[in-house]
C-alpha cells in the first residue's frame, strides 16, 4: 500500500498543474499554454478514441501515436490505481475470505420497495462484508455514522441476527423519515440518534465491549471523525467505512474565490481531514483536487464510448469567467448552466450572458455594455464564438486528462486513511466493494483492531 502511495503521489505533484485547474478558468489562465507540447496531439483524438485511453483495461489501438509519458501515466494507473486492484487480493490483506462474502451475499434480506437500485446494489455488497468481518473480528454492535434515511440499518437488522444496530444521523428531519420507515417495518431493532458527530463522540458507542463504527458515504470531515473515534476507543474492535465528498474535507475552507463571495476569511486549517497520517503528513491536496477525486471516471468513460460527451457548455461557461474577470467581478459566481446549441451566431452571445448571468444582473449589465460599446480589455463580441470553437479540443483534452488522472488523488486520501489505522496498530485496507460505474465511491475501508 505504501508503494500505491508513493506512485499516486508522485503522480499527482508531476500533474500539480493539471489537477488543480479548474476548466472555468481555462481562458483566465490561458491554460493551453501549460500543456506540454507532445500532448497537443491528443486534441485529435476522438471520444471514442479517448474511451480507450482513459480505460486502462482495454487494448490501445488509436490513430496517432500516444506520447510516451501519456502511456507510462496510463501503466502506472492500471499496475498501480486501487480502482484496477482485485478485491479478494485486497480482502487477504485483513485476512477476511472473499468467497465468504459471496456466501453472505445470498442470505441478504430487507426490504427493496422504495430503496434506489443504487443504494439496494451498495447494501447487497455492504451486509455480507460486514458478517464477513464480524467472523474475523466478534463485534455485538454496530454504529451506523451518518445513517440518512436508514436502509443499511434496516438491511443489518433483517440480515444479521443479534446484532444491536444504531443510526446516528445529525439532520432532525432524517431521523425523523428513518423511525417513520422503520415504523412500517416488522422487524424493529435499530436505536436511532440525532446527534452531529465529530472525532471525540464516544457516548455513540454505548457500553458494549466490542463494537463496529462504520459510515455509508460519510461525506467530508464525517469520515475523518469516525476514524478518530475508532482509533482513540479500544471498544472498537472493527471500523467499515465510505467516504464520499472529499472536497469537504478540512471543511471545504479552501475553496478558490469563496471569501469573495461569501465574505469569510481564507483557508484556516481546522483539524486536518487529510492529510491524517505520519506517512503522508507532507501531502497537500488544493480544493480542486479533491473535488476532481469525486468526478466518476468509469462513468465518464462509459459515456464517451457508448454516446460521446459534448464539452461546448463549458468552453462557454470559460468564456464567461473571463469576462467577468476582466470587468473586475467576483469568480467563481456559479454560473446558470444554458444549452449551447445557437453559440454559433455572434448575437448569442448577449443571450447566453443573460440566461447564465441571471443571479448576477448588475455584473450582466457591466459586461454587455462593455461589449456592445466594445472595450480593449474584452475580447470583441464577435470573436467570442470562434474563440470558443478553436479552443475546444484542447479544453476536451484537458477535462479528459484531468478524469483520467483523478483514480489516483482519490487514492492518496484513501491510502492516508489506512496508514492512520495502521500507524495506530489496526489492521487496515481498502477494498474495491461497488461498481464504480453506478456508485461512483466505490471503495470500503476496512480497520481492525
Ligand atoms: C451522503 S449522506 C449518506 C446517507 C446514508 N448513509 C446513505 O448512504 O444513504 C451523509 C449523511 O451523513 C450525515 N452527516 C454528515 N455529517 C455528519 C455528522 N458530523 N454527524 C452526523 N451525521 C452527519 C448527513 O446528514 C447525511 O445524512
Amino acid at each position: 500500500m505504501a508503494d500505491r502511495g508513493r506512485i499516486a503521489s508522485g503522480v499527482c505533484s508531476e500533474l500539480k498543474w493539471l489537477i488543480d485547474h479548474y476548466i472555468i478558468d481555462f481562458y483566465v489562465d490561458e491554460y493551453w499554454k501549460k500543456v506540454p507540447s507532445s500532448w497537443e496531439i491528443l486534441d485529435r483524438l476522438s471520444d471514442q478514441e479517448w474511451s480507450r485511453v482513459m480505460d486502462e483495461q482495454t487494448q490501445l489501438s488509436l490513430s496517432i501515436p500516444l506520447p510516451l509519458s501519456l502511456i507510462c501515466l496510463r501503466s502506472l494507473l492500471s499496475a498501480f490505481s486501487l480502482v484496477n486492484r482485485n478485491c479478494r487480493e485486497s480482502l487477504k490483506e485483513v485476512n477476511i475470505d472473499y468467497d465468504r462474502v459471496r456466501e453472505y451475499q445470498s442470505l441478504t434480506v430487507y426490504e427493496k420497495r422504495k430503496v434506489k437500485e443504487k443504494k439496494r446494489g451498495e447494501i447487497e455488497r455492504v451486509v455480507p462484508l460486514l458478517r464477513a468481518i464480524r467472523d474475523a473480528r466478534p463485534f455485538s454492535s454496530f454504529v451506523d455514522i451518518g445513517s440518512g434515511l436508514g436502509h443499511l440499518t434496516r438491511a443489518i437488522v433483517s440480515s444479521i441476527p443479534l446484532l444491536c444496530v444504531r443510526g446516528v444521523e445529525g439532520s432532525e428531519e432524517l431521523v425523523e423519515r428513518a423511525m417513520e420507515l422503520d415504523e412500517k417495518r416488522k422487524e424493529k431493532r435499530v436505536a436511532r440518534m440525532r446527534v452531529w458527530v465529530d472525532g471525540e463522540s464516544k457516548e455513540l458507542l454505548g457500553d458494549d465491549q466490542a463494537v463496529c463504527v462504520g459510515g455509508l458515504h460519510a461525506c467530508g470531515d464525517l469520515s475523518p471523525s469516525i476514524i478518530r473515534l475508532a482509533l482513540s476507543q479500544s471498544t472498537v474492535s472493527a471500523c467499515l467505512l465510505f467516504g464520499c465528498c472529499f472536497h469537504k474535507l478540512n471543511g471545504g475552507r479552501d475553496k478558490l474565490f469563496r471569501q469573495e463571495w461569501e465574505g469569510m476569511e481564507e483557508g484556516k486549517r481546522r483539524e486536518n481531514g487529510f492529510p491524517m497520517s505520519e506517512q503522508m503528513k507532507g501531502e497537500r491536496l488544493s480544493y480542486a483536487a479533491r473535488e476532481l477525486a469525486c468526478h466518476s471516471k468509469s462513468a465518464y468513460v462509459k459515456q464517451l464510448r457508448e454516446k460521446g460527451v459534448n464539452h461546448g457548455h463549458h468552453g462557454v461557461r470559460a468564456m464567461g469567467e473571463l469576462l467577468i474577470s476582466r470587468v473586475g467581478g467576483g469568480r467563481h459566481l456559479g454560473l446558470r448552466g444554458v444549452s449551447m446549441e445557437r453559440m454559433g451566431r455572434s448575437e448569442d452571445v448577449m443571450k447566453w450572458i443573460d440566461r447564465a448571468m441571471v443571479d448576477h444582473p448588475l455584473l450582466r449589465d457591466t459586461i454587455k455594455e462593455k461589449l456592445s460599446h466594445g472595450c480593449p480589455s474584452l475580447p470583441p463580441v464577435d470573436s467570442i464564438p470562434s474563440l470558443i470553437s478553436s479552443f475546444s479540443s484542447t479544453l476536451t483534452t484537458l477535462y479528459n486528462l484531468r478524469l483520467m488522472v483523478a483514480p489516483f488523488v482519490e487514492d492518496l486520501i484513501l491510502i492516508d486513511r489506512v496508514a492512520a489505522m495502521r500507524e495506530s496498530g489496526m489492521t487496515s485496507t481498502v477494498v474495491r466493494l461497488f461498481d464504480p460505474v453506478i456508485s461512483p465511491r466505490c471503495f470500503a475501508l476496512i480497520g481492525l483492531r
